[in-house]
């Protein structure tokens, strides 16, 4: 994307964020409440429970934003069974962002912007970076350390710094941030847009549990572990959900010969579902409630910090 096209789309936001997907969490009232809020809504294409009821969810996303963009996650692996089938309901109904995660390919990336749609593609270290612009994505998302969901490991003061050495495109920061003022910061590091995930895991609209929610309420940065135990992948989780499953945080480990298996959550059902992932930012987090009214204060926090160190 040129700077203007990235103006452009900047233009039709109330702030500069954009909404991670985020697995079972993200639903099409949360991604509609984000849209409606002046945000990019996001939500993975495996959340609804069918291809039918993605195609039904979309249809209603669409109906509800206008012209706000939103984004649909396309998982493209082999242990993704659904994938032609999502995929062709995402190319159908000209969904205007796809984000894309793990094994994309230079195809699949033309196939979607040959529809007209914008490509994003999350990365964890600079390598991952050059090889999405090579694939030729229009967004590259730096997800940086602490980040909910598989996390990244490096610091998002060199991960941006490297990446923004050599690409001029639409650069997306996320990990973290949960406040205006992580938000302007994001920006003066050199990113376009902040893409926040776990601090709408409280959202009423957020298809979590009660006690999820009240934990992501409750808990801060050092409740955070990170381990790949689960998918095999590093993911970040919460260590009182790791208790409650009657499991020991400290002592996780994953039986020898196990691969990577992401899909469904992971060969160990209780990940995503019962152990829970967020990032380390929750402590912002202070009450759950309505999307559009923390993405209110999102705004004013954001507005405060501006003012504050940019007098506008
Ligand atoms: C519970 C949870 C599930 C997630 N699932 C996905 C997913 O299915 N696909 C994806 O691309 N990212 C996923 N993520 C990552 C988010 O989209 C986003 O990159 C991340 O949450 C940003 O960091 P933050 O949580 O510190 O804001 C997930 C994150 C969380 C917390």
């Amino acid at each position: 994307m040129t700077r203007e096209e990235i103006a452009a789309l900047k233009a039709k936001l109330r702030i500069p964020v954009m909404a991670g997907p985020m697995f079972i969490a993200s639903t099409a009232d949360l991604v509609i409440a984000q849209c409606k809020a002046g945000i990019i809504g996001s939500m993975p294409a495996l959340n609804p429970r069918t291809t039918a009821a993605l195609d039904a969810d979309i249809a209603r996303i669409k109906a509800e934003v206008g012209d706000m963009p939103y984004a649909i996650n396309l998982v493209a692996h082999a242990s993704n069974s659904r994938l032609e089938a999502d995929l062709e309901v995402v190319l159908r109904h000209k969904v205007p962002i796809v984000v894309l995660a793990l094994a994309a390919n230079g195809d699949l990336v033309r196939q979607l912007q040959d529809n007209g749609a914008l490509v994003f593609q999350d990365v964890i270290r600079n390598r991952h970076a050059r090889k999405a612009a090579q694939m030729g994505v229009d967004g590259i998302i730096a997800v940086g350390a602490g980040a909910g969901g598989h996390t990244g490991n490096i610091s998002p003061f060199a991960l941006v710094q490297e990446i923004r050495e050599w690409w001029d495109g639409l650069l997306l920061l996320s990990g973290c941030i949960a406040n205006g003022k992580a938000v302007l910061a994001s920006e003066a590091l050199g990113a376009d847009l902040a893409y926040i995930g776990s601090a709408f895991l409280a959202s009423d609209e957020a298809n979590t549990q009660p006690g999820f929610k009240q934990m992501v309420v409750d808990h801060g940065a050092e409740d955070i572990l990170v381990s790949d135990s689960f998918t095999g992948v590093k993911a970040t989780f919460l260590r009182p959900s790791i208790v409650e499953n009657g499991l020991d945080p400290d002592n996780l480990v994953r039986a020898a010969g196990k691969s990577i298996n992401i899909d469904g959550g992971g060969d160990n059902a209780k990940a995503w579902k019962e152990i829970w992932s967020a990032g380390q930012g929750i402590g912002a987090i202070k009450a759950s409630g309505p999307a559009a009214a923390w993405i209110d204060w999102l705004a004013e926090d954001y507005g405060v910090a501006r003012k504050a160190l940019c007098g506008a």
